[in-house]
């Protein structure tokens, strides 16, 4: 990849974004030097995502111990609590936020009684290792996905679950560069994924900077293209799978899933444990984003609605698990009954051996 979707800089203890509320205009890098800055970038979508929400979020906890004037380890420990508070209240869907922030939470309860500097010391190594996990991750992912690939198919994909989304070289997407390096032929249809436009904005760029062919279709065409026979399989992120494999993801995933089943065509959910939450039994439990009105009355050109119109934005839905052919993890691939299958997964002695 020819850009870094998150950096941690070590000479200025800041937290360095991709700023991708300007792509694929700009090629911005924002330096976040405090809390608020980092919460404000997940909430404001310049980091988004799931794995990348939950990166961003512990190098967030750092960069809010970086400002700590504690001298002890209760009071130390309970700032941490407070950024971890905080950061957790910018989006509830993506399971990687909570699953991230809890390790940030243990990094420090692990460290009872250290001093302060130690203390600081651990967070940035469990934040270093998150991070280097979710790149390690996304190449198991791709490793493991690709073999559902053949040369010469054509992959559409909705909203962006690639380089942008992740450390690493995504989940979706990761699977089609794998596919790619390995020579298979492979094109992509990217959903532009209304109201906030990642598939546009982001996936076609991101696409396009790797040289892979892709089509860009608005999101009512998707029907069309598959009954045209133009799509082999669907691929897409999560932002959080239910024991059951119920599938939480960008608002519009439920509708291609169901046109993909009505049109015979795999859906595969590409999507790292770190977001699949074990804890709860199905989608019904998966709590959904609301986003600002403006997102869908305003497009990028302005306002595209009367200023008195009712709005609804759930910025996701849920896929029900009977829609999804597969999911692919880092530690294999999960087919139907997703809850046997995922929990075996779940067991499975596995270390992320980081690469780098
Ligand atoms: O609102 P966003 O842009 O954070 O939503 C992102 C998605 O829905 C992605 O598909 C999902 O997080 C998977 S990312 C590998």
């Amino acid at each position: 990849m020819n850009f870094t979707t998150i950096r941690w800089d070590h000479d200025e203890s800041a937290l360095v974004l991709l700023d991708q509320t300007r792509l694929p205009g700009e090629v911005v890098y924002e330096h976040c030097r405090d809390l608020p800055s980092v919460a404000e970038a997940i909430r404001r979508l310049k980091v988004r995502g799931a794995p990348a929400i939950g990166v961003a979020a512990a190098f967030g906890v750092v960069v809010g111990a970086r400002h700590s004037r504690a001298v002890d380890y209760a009071s130390f420990s309970r700032e941490v609590d407070d950024a971890v508070d905080l950061l957790a209240a910018t989006r509830p869907t993506a399971v990687n936020l909570f699953w991230a922030l809890e390790r940030m939470r243990r990094a420090v309860r692990e460290h009872q009684g250290a001093s302060v500097a130690d203390l600081k010391n651990a967070l940035l190594s469990e934040a270093e290792a998150i991070q280097a996990e979710d790149e390690t991750t996304c190449r198991l992912i791709g490793e493991h996905g690709a073999g559902l690939l053949h040369s010469g198919q054509t992959v559409l994909t909705h909203c962006n679950a690639g380089a942008l989304a992740t450390s690493g070289t995504g989940t979706a997407l990761a699977v089609v560069y794998q596919a790619h390096s390995e020579g298979k032929r492979i094109h992509v249809y990217a959903d532009e994924t209304r109201p906030v436009l990642q598939g546009a904005r982001l996936t076609s760029w991101e696409l396009a900077q790797a040289g892979i062919g892709v089509t860009l279709i608005c999101d009512n065409m998707a029907a069309q293209v598959m009954k045209e026979g133009r799509i082999d399989c669907v691929i897409v992120g999560a932002d959080r799978v239910a024991a059951n494999g119920d599938v939480a993801n960008k608002i519009g995933t439920y509708g291609v899933a169901v046109l993909a089943d009505a049109h015979d065509v795999p859906l595969y959910v590409a999507a790292p444990f770190s977001s699949i939450d074990l804890s709860i039994e199905s989608g019904h439990e998966i709590p959904i984003e609301e986003r600002a009105a403006a997102e869908v009355s305003q497009g990028p050109g302005g306002r595209t609605a009367p200023e008195e119109v009712a709005v609804y934005n759930p910025a996701f839905d849920v896929t029900p698990a009977r829609y999804v052919s597969a999911i692919i993890t880092e530690r294999g691939v999960a087919r139907q009954p997703y809850a046997e299958r995922l929990a075996a997964l779940s067991h499975q002695a596995w270390e992320p051996a980081v690469t780098g």
